[in-house]
């Protein structure tokens, strides 16, 4: 009986395994060698997650950060780019950077001063002319400072990017004049700054994550806010406020973050051309987010009924008159003398101009 059994179990072996061998092994011909398993194998992913959409300024420098790292490293290195807050909203993207859930973001770097307070000086209004202005901040010693300014928190900076400048909106009345704001709520990212300039026109901040700025509009949650022309339009806010002012009150950087363990592991040649990849990308974005918003600044005057209104130089002037105390409010937050001194330049320059 035992000797029926062991030879029962035989056969049904050899018959499953004539099944399942390998076609090689049966037909005695070899498998070639394959090249790009191996490689696929050693590929390095790295997973960059954001807040906005697509065909926003930061949606296609990603994009096309993206595709030149690829293509510098041969596939090497693959960046998986998730938009719209598919992966994270701003409100956890920092901790999965930290947690290397994720290994890249690009936050606004509003959202980054509850990690130093620095990053404040860009809140300040009306700290660019334009720009140019804004380039040659970004890309000056004092710009590439804020780049190691978080290393302690294991988070390795590695470009500003630039959206260019902010734009307010209302549901109540034109924003033309420091009075027209008294009394209205604006929806504001978290920045002690951005409350402050607020709170020096006489409105209300509130604090509102991206991913919940159009429903919180919706429900009414507050009656005006400020921003770029592609998120004013990629967002569709300004299907839902009565009047815009182009004031380019304000600038929107971002800063290009990535995980420090993750990248101090990669290879240096690796390194070099994320780096390569990166400075190109950072150089198009400049007149790339000045063309998404000038061009989006026209299918919003084409599409919608808003009313918009410009702001004439000297509306401008009476606007930072009400808006100083953000400035000695920013002075007082930040012990570096570098930052001191440029703040107090651009005070002199705008009350000398
Ligand atoms: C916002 O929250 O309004 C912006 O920071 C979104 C973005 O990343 O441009």
């Amino acid at each position: 009986m035992k000797y029926l059994i062991a030879s029962s179990v035989l056969v049904i072996t050899l018959i499953i395994g004539f099944f399942f061998l390998p076609e090689s092994f049966l037909s005695g011909k070899e498998i070639p060698y394959d090249d790009e398993q191996d490689g696929l194998s050693k590929q390095i992913v790295i997973r960059f997650s954001h807040v906005v959409a697509e065909n926003t300024p930061k949606g296609l420098a990603a994009q096309k950060f993206a595709r030149l790292v690829e293509e510098k490293t041969d596939g090497l290195v693959k960046v998986e780019v998730y938009p719209n807050g598919s992966l994270h909203t701003d409100e956890d993207e920092l901790d999965a950077l930290i947690d290397n859930d994720v290994q890249m973001i690009a936050p606004s770097v509003s959202k980054l001063t509850n990690l130093a307070p620095e990053w404040g000086l860009f809140d300040l209004p009306f700290l660019f002319d334009n720009d140019q202005d804004i380039e040659e901040t970004l890309s000056s010693e004092l710009g590439h400072r804020f780049l190691s300014l978080n290393e302690n928190k294991g988070i390795k900076g590695l470009a500003l990017w630039s959206n260019g400048f902010k734009q307010m909106s209302s549901n109540l009345n034109p924003l033309l004049y420091p009075d027209d704001f008294k009394g209205q709520r604006f929806r504001i990212m978290p920045s002690p700054i951005i409350a402050e300039q607020f709170k020096a026109l006489g409105a209300k901040p509130v604090e509102v994550p991206f991913n919940q700025l159009y429903t919180s509009l919706q429900e009414d949650q507050f009656d005006g806010q400020e921003n770029t022309i592609s998120n004013i339009y990629s967002r569709r806010i300004y299907g839902m406020q009565k009047y815009m002012t182009v004031s380019n009150h304000g600038f929107l950087g971002y800063a290009v973050l990535m995980n420090k363990e993750f990248w101090d592991k990669l290879p240096k040649e690796v390194q070099r051309d994320i780096q390569e990849a990166m400075s190109e990308t950072t150089s198009w974005m400049i007149s790339e987010s000045q063309r998404v918003n000038e061009e989006q600044l026209n299918l919003i005057a084409r599409e919608s009924s808003i009313q918009i209104y410009r702001l004439t130089e000297q509306e401008k002037m009476e606007w930072y008159q009400a808006l100083r105390p953000v400035y000695q409010k920013f002075l007082q937050t930040t012990n570096d003398k570098e930052m001191k001194e440029f703040v107090k330049k651009r005070m002199d320059h705008l009350e000398t101009h």
